[in-house]
């Protein structure tokens, strides 16, 4: 019988967190965002840095824009590449694993019924951006909850590539966030627009997004 990734995992490579999931709880609660530094438990970032290192270029595909069928790939919005995480790895398992304990954790204290989540590896190369922009338009997407982790050791000041959240439309600043290895960033999809600044080095992420359940008659939502 053939073993999945998963069943390799040690039992604890993927800790519960409580501490961190109720801060971010807390947070998306009062503000629709929650930026975490050094969160990421340190054997789940090891294991996707290592996972990355193992990852070819022809891995990556240049990402889209749109949903679906009408996804276009358009360089003046986006330069980033991205490869899906299915749970084909150990790393991407782990994460898929970490995941879906702060997915359960919050239906539990915010009730968001979120149902399935789907997400990528990213990588920004030198020059790489993302303008300012939504991750879902309201009534439009089931994508409520967006979730980045940055997998990047020694980001310095000057490197570049900040994600900044603009959570007020009026607050023109925003909030800049270093991608550093650890950062964990969660913010509602549908509420904070948000831009990656260019990158002077590369940069590498996984980004993800809860979704509810968006079934109709016709067509059943995969839970994944
Ligand atoms: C995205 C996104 C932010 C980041 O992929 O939609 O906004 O910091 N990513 O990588
Ligand atoms: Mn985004």
């Amino acid at each position: 019988m053939a073993l999945a990734a998963q069943d390799l995992l040690p039992d604890n490579i993927a800790p519960c967190s409580p501490q961190l999931f109720g801060r971010i709880a807390g947070d998306l609660r009062e503000k629709g965002y929650s930026i975490n530094p050094c969160a990421l438990p340190p054997g789940l970032a090891d294991g996707l840095l290592q996972h990355l290192h193992t990852m070819s270029a022809q891995q990556f595909a240049p990402a889209a824009i749109g949903r679906e069928q009408d996804q276009v790939i358009n360089g003046f919005v986006r330069k980033d590449n991205i490869c899906w995480i299915t749970g084909e790895s150990a790393a991407g398992c782990q994460w898929l694993e970490w995941t879906h304990k702060l997915q359960v954790f919050l239906n539990r204290e915010l009730f968001l019924g979120l149902f399935s989540f789907e997400s990528h590896f990213a990588h920004y190369p030198p020059g790489g951006f993302y303008r300012r922009h939504l991750d879902a338009f309201r009534g439009e997407s089931n994508r409520i909850l967006s979730v980045v982790a940055y997998l990047n050791p020694y980001w310095q000041a000057d490197d570049g590539g900040e994600l900044v959240l603009y959570p007020e439309p009026d607050c023109p600043r925003g909030i800049t966030v270093a991608p550093a290895l650890g950062t964990l960033a969660v913010f509602l999809s549908e509420e904070v627009e948000h831009e990656v600044l260019a990158t002077r080095r590369d940069r590498f992420s996984v980004a993800g997004w809860f979704r509810v359940n968006s079934s109709t008659a016709e067509r059943a939502d995969p839970p994944t």
